[in-house]
């Protein structure tokens, strides 16, 4: 149990004082504005006690990425302020501040935000209701939001986060230009797999460039993703095997999977029994940390997590429902499944989590 506890030091020397994260969840609650609310000020403060990093919700790097009710924003100088109260309200306690950096593409829905541009790598709608056809983006425009991405993780450094996590997961813009579903391009940035590959890629290599133009030897750059889609054509292991490689090879300081449990297998090829974490350990093969998310719950997964060859564990609704769940981890406690009103939660995401079904079959409650 006590490794997780243990300091650990990323590949470009940032330190962080045990391995535990809390992965990064969007909160519906920022200003009107779209700047930081005071409750999620809070919010994230207590969330920061103990823990070794908090990567921060989904943050919309323009005007076009915003994607949820609330969502904070990072899209120029003006939010420098709100993203600087955000950095500050987590290292103050000790924990690493890392900035979810976020476009929403085609998953964006169209009465959210008005005159909203809803973009995507090609004119392919997603399989949601409430989704609708996107736009693709012209050659150079893909260029335009490559530069946006860097211009969110400028700002970040400028507001004093320890490093920013690309959101390459959960469907979003980043991993519709790697699906077969939603990237069928005909320039640099699609059709072949190989060519599918080349917005991440590039997106990486130009906050990689830029770290180094600012001579920020430190500061951490993460890449999270999400290793299968349901839809036909969709994301693969096979795929996702490929673009890890890539990834592990660049100067990046972890990989983080998004998944709803830790320890699954693939849900495309039911047959295959080898945990999804297995797959990726091995291409990875220590080249670059790798962060396990989904279901982590207890001291016994944070152990199994660790053996099965995850680095670090980032914790989700564990952490919505008790703010206190490392201090409880450490002392040996079980955490709480209640969420209340002592979790401390922004209301509007108090109240989204209280309608969720899913909820109860995982044993939270909600009140
Ligand atoms: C309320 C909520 C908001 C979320 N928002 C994000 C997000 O902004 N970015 C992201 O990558 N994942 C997001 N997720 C997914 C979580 O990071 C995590 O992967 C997922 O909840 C599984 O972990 P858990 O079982 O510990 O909750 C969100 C999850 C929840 C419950």
């Amino acid at each position: 149990m006590n490794k997780i506890f243990k300091e650990f030091t990323f590949p470009h020397g940032k330190k962080v004082r045990n391995k535990i994260a809390l992965a990064p969840m969007t909160t519906y609650s920022s200003n009107d504005d779209l700047t930081l609310s005071n409750e999620e000020e809070i919010y994230y403060n207590s969330r920061s006690k103990n823990i070794g990093m908090v990567i921060t919700a989904a943050t919309a790097v323009s005007k076009n990425a915003q994607a949820f009710t609330n969502q904070i924003s990072i899209r120029d100088g003006r939010y420098l302020e709100s993203m600087k109260r955000l950095a500050t309200s987590i290292k103050k306690e000790g924990a690493l501040a890392i900035l979810q950096i976020h476009h929403g593409g085609r998953m964006n829905q169209p009465d959210l935000y008005p005159n909203q541009d809803i973009v995507s790598a090609s004119a392919v709608k997603a399989k949601r209701d409430y989704t609708v056809q996107p736009r693709a983006l012209k050659t150079s425009e893909v260029y335009d939001v490559i530069d946006e991405f860097c211009n969110a993780t400028r700002l970040a450094i400028k507001a004093g986060f320890d490093g920013v996590e690309i959101h390459g997961a959960n469907t979003y813009l980043v991993q519709q230009f790697f699906s077969p579903h939603s990237n069928k391009r005909t320039d640099e940035f699609g059709g072949s797999l190989e060519k599918r590959l080349t917005f991440p890629l590039k997106l990486v290599d130009r906050i990689l460039a830029l770290k180094k133009e600012l001579n920020e030897k430190e500061f951490i750059v993460g890449y999270r993703f999400s290793p299968e889609e349901l839809e036909t054509p969709g994301i693969t292991l096979n795929h996702t095997v490929l673009l890890i490689d890539e990834l592990a090879s660049k100067d990046i300081d972890y990989l983080h999977v998004s998944l709803s449990n830790y320890k699954q297998t693939s849900v495309r090829n039911t047959y295959d029994l080898e945990p999804i974490v297995t797959k990726l350990v091995k291409v990875i093969n220590k080249r670059v940390p790798l962060i396990g998310a989904g279901s982590i719950e207890s001291n016994e997964d944070v152990d199994e997590a660790l053996s099965l060859g995850y680095d670090l564990v980032a914790l989700g609704m564990i952490a919505i429902a008790d703010k206190d769940v490392v201090q409880k981890l450490m002392n040996n406690e079980i955490p709480s499944k209640e969420i209340s009103k002592a979790s401390l939660l922004p209301p509007q995401l108090y109240n989204r989590i209280k309608s969720w079904e899913g909820i109860k079959k995982r044993g939270y409650t909600a009140k």
